[in-house]
């Protein structure tokens, strides 16, 4: 068989060489993705130049993906003997390595087209090939046409395509070509936060900061904390104000960033002096991936709020802050090359080919998953199952619209209404965090993001807890969701009213993008107390969550998650489709998975 096969490749490889486009093969197109309309949001602006350049990354479907999924649950399952044993970064390379056969025919097919595959980038293990080509040359290649669109709010313009094509034969081979249909770059990628303009701001906590030298428990909470949010209340009301890290040469915390956001190295320092004395003098470190940049004059609420409290939790364990660099993607009157590649497989490709990696990942923005292109979702969606065999806890937002913002239709052309998922939040390979508001009891936040995937089949280890949700739910929505897909959030955390140091003075701000870095901080310290046993980190948490680790969550019973013109989802005993399984309690996880 494989004998065969290369034969037939040789001869191949030699065929497009010497004789470029001959081949019926090349031309033999089949539809790979096409959008009915133009992504909401977006409007036709004009063609593109033909000889406008850009990087083109073909992902290469992984070899033996199959395999690495079932080693991500193994060694995430803590009731499996492999629990624990993470993949080294060789180890999942040679999982996700395309087939030799999968090479080569994507190489006489770049040949074919008169491109140097010598001067292509490869990933590190070879499931991502970049190549510098021409709007004319991409054109020829996927039998397709580029044009300018223009987002209406952001007033970004993008090359983009409403479809794109590939020759039949490399359809088994190639899971996605980019940038063709994901129109949600850069801007219009949400940042999942808001400021709170009419909020009360506190200029410190020195008021109720001796409350939480006690034993860290609920009744220490202050009120205050009901409608501003610093790192004290976090720290007594997830239980890790009597927690002092240990591991901080082996652990460390990474903070995603998009979207041209900067997180300012004075700001954190003024915050420090007034929410977390101790921490004053302490930093982190900015990495820049694909030319991100580092304006501390230009300091990012989305950034700043985002270090501000991974670093307010897990002080002093190192945090890391990459920037993403690549906006903005078009000038349409600028026929300079600009970068017009994807943030997420920008920054994934990035750590992906790092040896080592932070144990502990937190994101703040996501798309609509409808947006989102099915073949690139996936894509993105299999760096991240990556990501967790290689032993690091990936935290997501869960959004900010509830069940979905606006109308809701479908982009289907058919005009349905339907709650509109969010993604990554969707991905069953991340941990996703919806917001929580008040305390004494915790609530749910009306905005918090949560449903079911129309992309991803929802994943075993969630399957008892959802079903139970479902049974209780009876027809409520029914019809208005998709029952069989990846249910999200995972567990939740505070999302309003925190108090965040922009351009030195105080602001507060709003979302699950507060969630999550919260989250990340408490994951944090409990991969902290694994490393200081000589144990492995949690890596991906989801299989220990839902199962060993559920009772270590205070379950919020009320509240909702409004959206699309109805209610939404309530909250309510156990997993629910708002808060998920609650929100943490370090002590109690300490001693059930820690
Ligand atoms: C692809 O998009 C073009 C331009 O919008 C359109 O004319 C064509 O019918 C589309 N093809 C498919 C298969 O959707
Ligand atoms: C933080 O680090 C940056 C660069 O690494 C440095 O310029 C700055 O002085 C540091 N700030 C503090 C307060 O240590
Ligand atoms: C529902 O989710 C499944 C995955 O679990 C998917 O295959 C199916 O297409 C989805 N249905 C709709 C209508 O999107």
């Amino acid at each position: 068989m494989f004998w065969s096969t290369s034969v037939l490749l040789l001869g191949l490889a030699h065929f497009a060489a010497s004789k470029p486009l001959a081949s019926k093969r090349w031309d033999d197109f089949e539809v790979k993705h096409a959008w009915v309309e133009v992504p909401r949001g977006w409007e036709l602006h004009g063609p593109a130049p033909s000889d406008y350049t850009f990087d083109m990354r073909i992902g290469l479907k992984q070899d033996k993906f199959d395999e690495l999924v079932t080693a991500l649950y193994e060694v995430s399952d803590p009731a499996h003997e492999r629990y624990g044993q993470h993949l080294s970064k060789e180890d999942v390379a040679a999982l996700v390595a395309p087939h030799p056969d999968s090479v080569n025919l994507v190489e006489a097919w770049l040949l074919a087209h008169g491109l140097d595959t010598s001067s292509t980038h490869r990933s590190s293990s070879g499931d991502f090939i970049t190549i510098r080509v021409s709007v004319a040359q991409a054109e020829k290649m996927l039998g397709t046409q580029y044009q300018v669109f223009r987002h209406g709010k952001s007033d970004d313009y993008v090359i983009r395509t409403m479809n794109y094509s590939l020759p039949s034969v490399l359809h088994e081979h190639v899971a996605v070509v980019a940038p063709t249909t994901y129109f949600g770059t850069m801007k219009s990628m949400k940042a999942t936060s808001f400021i709170q303009e009419d909020a009360p701001t506190i200029e410190n906590d020195a008021d109720f900061a001796h409350l939480l030298k006690g034993p860290g428990s609920l009744a220490t909470v202050p009120s205050s904390c009901s409608t501003t949010i610093t790192p004290a209340c976090l720290r007594a009301l997830y239980n890790t104000v009597n927690y002092t890290p240990k591991a901080t040469t082996k652990n460390s915390l990474g903070v995603a960033g998009y979207l041209d956001e900067f997180a300012n190295r004075a700001d954190l320092q003024t915050f420090f002096q007034r929410f977390r004395s101790d921490a004053v003098g302490s930093n982190f470190t900015t990495v820049r991936v694909n030319n991100g940049g580092d304006d501390q004059s230009d300091p990012g609420v989305e950034a700043n709020l985002d270090i501000q409290y991974t670093e307010g939790i897990s002080f002093p364990t190192p945090n890391i802050y990459y920037s993403t660099g690549g906006s903005p993607p078009f000038k349409p009157d600028d026929n300079t090359p600009t970068n017009t590649n994807e943030p997420y497989l920008d920054w994934l490709n990035f750590i992906l080919a790092q040896d080592t990696i932070p144990q502990t990942f937190t994101t703040s923005y996501g798309d609509d998953e409808q947006t989102v292109p099915f073949d690139y979702a996936t894509s993105v969606c299999n760096l991240f199952a990556q990501l967790g065999a290689r032993g690091s806890s990936i935290m997501f937002s869960s959004g900010d619209d509830g069940v979905g913002a606006g109308d809701c239709f479908t982009n289907d052309g058919t005009n349905t209404k339907h709650f509109q998922p969010n993604f990554p939040a969707s991905c069953p390979f991340v941990t996703t965090v919806g917001g929580t508001i008040r305390v004494n009891p915790e609530v749910a936040v009306s905005f918090s993001g949560g449903g079911f995937s129309n992309y991803f089949a929802q994943p075993s280890y969630q399957t008892a807890a959802v079903t139970t949700f479902l049974s209780k739910l009876g027809s409520t929505n029914a019809g208005q969701f998709n029952k069989t897909g990846r249910a999200y959030p995972d567990v939740a955390a505070q999302g309003q009213g925190f108090q965040v140091v922009i351009g030195g003075r105080v602001a507060s701000v709003g979302g699950t993008s507060a969630s999550s870095p919260t989250f990340a901080g408490v994951i944090s310290l409990l991969n902290d107390f694994r490393l200081s046993q000589s144990k492995a980190p949690l890596g991906f948490l989801n299989p220990i969550i839902y199962s060993t680790g559920a009772a270590g969550f205070n379950d919020i019973t009320s509240g909702s998650n409004p959206g699309c013109g109805t209610n939404g989802f309530t909250a309510g005993t156990g997993w629910d489709p708002v808060t998920g399984l609650g929100t943490p309690d370090f002590v109690k996880l300490q001693s059930l998975i820690g």
